[in-house]
Order: C-alpha cells, then structure tokens, then sequence
C-alpha cells in the first residue's frame, strides 16, 4: 500500500528534478551536481519501480524516453498550423508596413529570430503537457509526443499558476550546432549518410520510432506563439514573457518595435550576428503586437496577414564554370568538384566547390562554360546549387560524367543504392594507396608524425613502398636523398616507424582503414575479440554482437578479410612487429577480485575507461544482471527495465564514486 508519505516523497522529487532539469536547459545555470541529480533521480526511479500507482507520463524519470517502437497516429489541428509570407528585401518589408498601417494605424511590432527547425505545437491542460503535434499538412499532424517529452528544456509541468486550463504553445525544435556536429561524425563513422543540415536532422529526429534514441540526439526548443481562449494579455510580447515565466524557453532576442526603422535595424543586425549563434536561423519574423489589430487583419486562406517572414540572404555568388575535376577517395569514392573563375562569396575567394555526385550533376544539367551558382551553406565548402540560365552561352554540351577513374583508368561501378561511383581497383590506384598510406600514418592511427602526409606521398610516388606494409621496411639511406629531405629527418622518420610498434592493438585495428571501422568501432571490436586472429575467424552473427556494429560494418570486415592480399599484408605488418593482440592490462590491485559488475547509464567518463578501472583492480565486468551479480555501476538515465529487475534481485547498486571509494578502501 502506498501511504501519504511515499506520494509527498515521490512528488517532492519529481519538483527538485524538473526544477534541476529547469534550471539547466532554459535558464543555462544549474544549482545542484549531476552527483546529485543522477541520486534524486535513482530514488524516483526506484520509487517508481515498487508503487506503480505512482506511474505519471510527465514524470522527470520519462524524459529518458522508451526503446519500444511507437507509431505515430495524426491528430487534427485545434488551429490549424499556417505558414509565413515571405519577404526578400527591405522594401518588401515596407509595402508589408504600409498594407498593416492602412487597417490599423497606430501599430508595435515584435520581431524574432526565424528559428531554423522543425514546427511543433503543444497542448497543455491543467498546467500538464497531453499532447505534441507536427505541422503535417497544417490541418493534421503527427502525435510526436513520446519524443517531445525527452528534449529537456520543454516542460512536462509548468510553473506558476496563471497559465489557461486549457492552451496550446506554438514553437520550432531545432538540433544546436554542436549536437548536429557530434550526431553527423557518428553517422560518418558507422558508414551511414550523414545530414544536409540541421533542420532535416530535427525533422528526422522527430520522426524516430524509439524515443531512447530522441532522448540522445540533444533536440532543443524555443516557443514563440500561443493559441487558446484565454491567454493571459492582449499583447504576443507579453504573452511571450507570460510563456517565459511558466518555464517555456522563449528567445531572449525577441524585440518590440514601434517604427518600420527599427525593425530594418533589428535585422540588419542578427544578418550578421547570427553567424555567432549556436543554432541556425534563417531570417527574423515579424509580427503585429496587438491581439486586437492582428484579429482585424486576419488570415489568407494560407498565412496571417500580421505577420511576415523576413528572409536572410543564403551567400551566393555567380560564376564561371571552367572545369571539373574528380578526386579519387581512399575507399575508391569518386567526388566531382568544380573549378570556378575566383569570386568573392562571404568574406573568403572561391574557386572551386563541391558538385557531390553525378545525380546531382545531371539535376542541375551542369555545362562546362555555364555560369553557376555558388552557396556557402551551413558547410564548410562552398556547393554549386544552380545554373544561371539566361546567361548560358550558345553551343555547350551537357557535362558527361566519368566512366573510368581518372587516376588508373579502371571502369568505375556504382553500387545498388550507393549515390557515389567508386574505382574498384584498390591494390593499384595511386591515390587510393596514398590515401590508405594517410590514413594508416595519422595521429588517432598510427601516429607516425615524423612522416607527414606529403612525404607519406612521396615515398610512394619515388617507389620506395607499395602498400602500407612496406613503411616497416624503410631505411635511412633510402630517405635521406629524397627531395627537401636530410639524414635527421630521415632519421626521425625511422624512428617514429619504429615507435609505432608500440601502439595498441584497437588504433592498428583502425589504421587498417577496413570501409566503416572508425576509432570507436574498432575500439570496440579490439574488447570483443582481443586479437587480430579472433577477429577474422569471427562469423558474421557474432560480429553483429560487438555494440555499434551493424549489418553494413559486419559484411565490410567479413569482405575485408576474404581478400588474400588484405591478410596476406596484414601477416607482414604482423612479422614486423605491429601489435595484434590487445596487451594485458597492468593491475593495480586485487581488491575488486571475484567481483563482478554491470555498467549502466551514463557517466562524466567514459564507459571503456569505468570497465578498465574495475578490470585493473582485479574485477570482471558483465553485460546483464542476473542473482550473483556483485554490483550494479548506476550512471545517469539508466533504463527502467534494468532497475526493475536489479531490485526485484536485490542487486546492490552503486555511483561511480563509490566504485572509486572501494578501490581505495
Ligand atoms: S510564428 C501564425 N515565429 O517558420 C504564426 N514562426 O515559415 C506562426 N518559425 O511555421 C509562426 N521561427 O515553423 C513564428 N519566431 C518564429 C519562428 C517561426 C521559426 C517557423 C515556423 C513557421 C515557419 C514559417
């Protein structure tokens, strides 16, 4: 039976860890550790466990989302979901103030960022989120709202009392540069496509089925309109300061403006300082501030007419198409990239820029001599995104792409859904060798620093290596007479070839450069196997065991090793003493001896570095709790399932630092 002291307990805890996750997420100043909050949210957790009565979906301890497979149902909009007018220009932007001042004449408006992300809208009943809606087709959406509840800086209760019993929030979900960056190196690694921007990342993310998979991305939110009968102003900017103080995060950029020239300042201003934000935005909104004047505007049949989207600039430039080159990867990938006559485009010179694939040439029917389009995007390289037509010259042909490789001449293949053309011949194409030779040299590698990529280059152009193997084989005298080169340098490459033997098992694994295996693949790989020899007698389904590998890594490792020249190198890089095995952890001590452990959650180190911790100390590390389990390690957001079953076990569980404190008990 649950008594009174249990629910005023729970509920004291649910307060302090969305207080907590309040004060991290919208206001960027936490007032407790994650120590302490991970503890708060172990005891919720545990609570939750034994008195399913207590089972509340805006409970803190849901924001770790679910690994179950949800289908999404559509839901009608209470308001239907409209879009933007755009604007382009500053003189648009006056006709739209001059069609306001002709029905309402003495107007404020509220400009915003425009938020570059995906739309949501939010229904809250008695101060609780029920309900989270995507745009859809404006009339009808998805019910995302298993997903919405995990991206943190988004209320599950609100604060105060003097919110409507009934509304709806209007806001964008975006993905913060940095959570995009981490998430598209990831995908990199593990051989999936990463995301063109942003934007499509939020919108994808959104969609996913399993919202433990959301609860990881680091989604954020800003709110920017209400919809409801009661709102609690007449003005949207102090709705949007009501919005605030109910724990929403609304922008702290949102500006009211009396003139049409201080909103032209406003946006002249953020054209050029959103580069120094950690999200995108693409242009400002601007809105009529007075609930009575926009009800007398009203709608077209698709947006409001007290309101405009003003849109910045993407940096363009136009120019001359010279040539187009073909660039030949390490793995075979060919990339076509456009030679331009220089122009200026957002502060830097540009002359060439990337044309990704021949789909896309084909799309844009591209044409040597044509005048395109340049775009600096949220990429690095500037991409060509269009042709100027009317400028297209008499009597060009369209572009064909390459049939074979550029470098060794080889009838290029294009794999079943793969949007890349790919050289087959990897033993002998130069620069697929060079480029394996690169890769096999660089510091998260093999960390050969004396040789730089270059002279890596070099030694193999002056036939001096073949392949990766050959590197061992070197000698001083056969450097030392090479171009801009002398004995000391020569020397110090040797040296640091030889220095190279040392490096462990799980960095050879991925200098071998196997088609997917990045560093935390095989690091991971390199733990399961412990040895070269392992690894290439592993079956595929026990290679589909390894964390993070998946169906397109197992058959790239499998592939690998079928080819006698990949083992028949591997054996010489053996014979010269490359480490192939992973070396047996020196032990600090015995203490944690015929102990075992399960590591779960996650922690402010890394999981490897906890699992070495515990292995140095004498200690075993398993992967699922069962009655002898000697430790559960409890980390951050641990999955209920597992708390459900480390207490119905009694299993003892304890923080990291507690792990340390029996080490050095
Ligand atoms: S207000 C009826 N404010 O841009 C008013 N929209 O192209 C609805 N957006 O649908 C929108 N930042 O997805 C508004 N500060 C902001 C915004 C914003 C981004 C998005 C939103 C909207 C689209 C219009």
């Amino acid at each position: 039976m649950i008594t009174n002291d249990i629910l005023a307990k729970a509920e004291k805890l649910k307060k302090l860890l969305e207080q907590a996750n309040y004060e991290y997420y919208v206001l960027n100043n936490p007032s407790i550790t994650d120590y302490e909050y991970d503890m708060h949210m172990k005891e919720l957790q545990a609570l939750e466990v034994q008195y399913p009565e207590l089972a509340d979906v805006n409970s803190p301890s849901q924001r770790v989302g679910s690994d179950l497979n949800q289908a999404f149902t559509q839901v009608q909009h209470r308001y239907p979901m409209l879009s933007l007018s755009n604007v382009y220009s500053v003189e648009e932007l006056r006709d739209f103030d001059t069609r306001i001042r002709k029905v309402v004449s003495d107007v404020s408006y509220v400009c915003e960022l425009k938020f570059d992300g995906t739309a949501i809208g939010i229904t809250y009943q008695n101060g609780e989120m029920v309900r989270a809606v995507t745009r859809g087709d404006g009339v009808k959406g998805d019910d995302v709202t298993a997903n919405v509840r995990t991206i943190r800086s988004i209320p599950l209760k609100l604060r105060g009392n003097d919110f409507p019993a009934d509304f709806e929030v209007r806001g964008e979900i975006i993905l913060p540069h940095a959570s995009f960056n981490r998430l598209n190196a990831e995908r990199e690694e593990i051989g999936e496509q990463p995301f063109a921007n942003p934007r499509n990342a939020a919108a994808g993310t959104l969609k996913m089925q399993n919202s433990s998979v959301v609860a990881k991305r680091g989604l954020d939110c800003y709110l920017y309109f209400l919809n409801g009968d009661q709102l609690p102003t007449e003005s949207h900017y102090c709705n949007l300061l009501s919005m605030r103080s109910w724990g929403f995060k609304v922008s702290e950029h949102a500006m009211l403006c009396t003139t049409i020239e201080e909103v032209v300042a406003f946006i002249e201003r953020w054209d050029e300082e959103r580069h120094n934000l950690p999200y995108d935005t693409d242009g400002v909104v601007i809105k009529v501030d007075s609930l009575a004047h926009q009800v007398e505007l009203g709608f077209t049949a698709k947006s409001p007419r007290w309101a405009v989207a003003y849109k910045f600039k993407a940096e363009q430039a136009s120019t001359k198409l010279l040539s187009v080159d073909f660039q030949v990867g390490r793995t075979g990938a060919i990339t076509p990239v456009a030679n331009l006559e220089p122009v200026q485009l957002a502060g830097t010179t540009v002359k060439r820029a990337s044309l990704h694939n021949a789909d896309q040439i084909e799309l844009l029917d591209l044409r040597i001599n044509d005048y395109v389009l340049v775009e600096k995007g949220g990429e690095i390289i500037p991409k060509v995104v269009g042709v100027d037509m009317d400028r297209r010259g008499s009597g060009l042909v369209p572009f064909k792409y390459i049939t074979h490789c550029p470098e060794c001449g080889t009838l290029l293949v294009r794999e079943e859904g793969e949007a890349k053309h790919f050289c087959p011949n990897d033993a002998e194409c130069p620069p697929q060798i060079v480029g394996r030779l690169e890769h096999f040299i660089s510091r998260k590698a093999m960390n050969i620093d004396g040789l730089g990529s270059e002279t890596a280059e070099l030694v193999y152009r002056e036939g001096l290596i073949r392949d990766i193997a050959d590197l061992y084989n070197l000698e001083v005298e056969q450097l030392k007479n090479l171009e801009r080169m002398g004995a000391k340098s020569a020397s110090n490459i040797i040296k640091s070839i030889e220095n190279s033997k040392q490096v462990p098992f799980e960095r050879v694994l991925y200098a071998l450069g196997i088609r997917y295996v990045g560093e935390v693949t095989a690091k991971k790989l390199a733990a399961h196997f412990k040895s070269i020899d392992s690894l290439m007698a592993a079956p595929y389904e026990e290679l589909l065991q390894v964390e993070e590998v998946g169906e397109k890594i197992a058959e790239s490792i499998i592939h690998h090793f079928k080819e006698p020249k990949n083992v028949e190198q591997l054996e010489r890089l053996r014979a010269n003493g490359v480490q192939m095995v992973i070396k047996e952890v020196a032990r600090a001590s015995d203490k944690l001896n015929n102990f075992t452990f399960v590591i779960s959650g996650t922690f402010e180190i890394a999981r490897d570095e906890i699992k070495s911790l515990i292995e140095e100390n004498g200690g075993k590390v398993v992967s699922s709790i069962s009655g002898n389990l000697s430790y559960l390690v409890v980390g951050e957001n641990m999955g209920p399932a597992k708390l459900e079953k480390a207490n119905k076990l009694g299993t003892k569980m304890i923080s990291l630092s507690e792990l340390k404190d029996l080490i050095n008990s």
